[in-house]
């Protein structure tokens, strides 16, 4: 898998040391609020496990599937939700975990879906943010790292569902994809 990658952005010290203050600056935060933290699938699964070690209060977990690409490495715009909440989320405090922020199309929507379900109050956690591409008007609460226009995987990213076990970040190399 090493030989895909083109660099490696953000290796395994690195995200631990910014997990780890995303997770004190939202316990800090949160006290006493009882959030829900919801992971968007499948990216966000090794963020979401690190990041709700490093946090302090009592939270609550679950989970959402939703989906804009397919298997291409560009985002088709149009988001699908694969499952819905096991939680009653109306009242409650939300934060919403993604991996990254691309278009803004994902989380654009989930934030309007969460409104209309009654939620008291909806941010946006997300580990990456990749402000060139964006598509809707959006910014998430909390971000792990800015990173360039470029197209990255591990650490729970994907490209046609591979290299998500990566411990680091990497940008993929362009012929994997081109
Ligand atoms: P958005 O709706 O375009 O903001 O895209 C959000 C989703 O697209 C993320 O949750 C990722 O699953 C996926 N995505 C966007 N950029 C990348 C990337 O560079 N590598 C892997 N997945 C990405
Ligand atoms: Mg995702």
């Amino acid at each position: 898998m090493r030989a895909d990658i083109q660099e490696i952005l953000l290796d395994e010290e690195a995200l631990e040391k910014r997990v780890s203050e995303l997770g004190a600056k939202i316990s800090e935060e949160y006290f006493g609020k009882n959030p829900i933290l919801i992971g968007i699938l499948k990216g966000s699964a090794v963020f979401l496990s690190d990041l709700m070690r490093k946090i302090t209060i009592p939270v609550e977990i679950d989970f959402l599937k939703a989906s804009s690409y397919g298997s291409a490495a560009q985002s088709c715009g149009v988001v699908q939700l694969e499952n819905d909440l096991s939680i009653e989320v109306k009242n409650r405090t939300i934060i919403l975990v993604e991996d990254i922020v691309d278009t803004g199309n994902t989380v654009k929507y989930l934030l309007e879906r969460f409104s209309g379900l009654g939620a008291a109050d909806v941010k946006i956690c997300s580990l990456l943010n990749k402000k060139g591409r964006r598509e809707q008007i959006v910014a998430p609460d909390y971000i792990g790292f800015e990173i360039p226009n470029a197209f990255v995987v591990g650490y729970g990213l994907d490209y046609a569902q591979k290299y998500r076990n990566l411990p680091y970040i990497g940008i993929l190399k362009k012929e994997i994809y081109q």
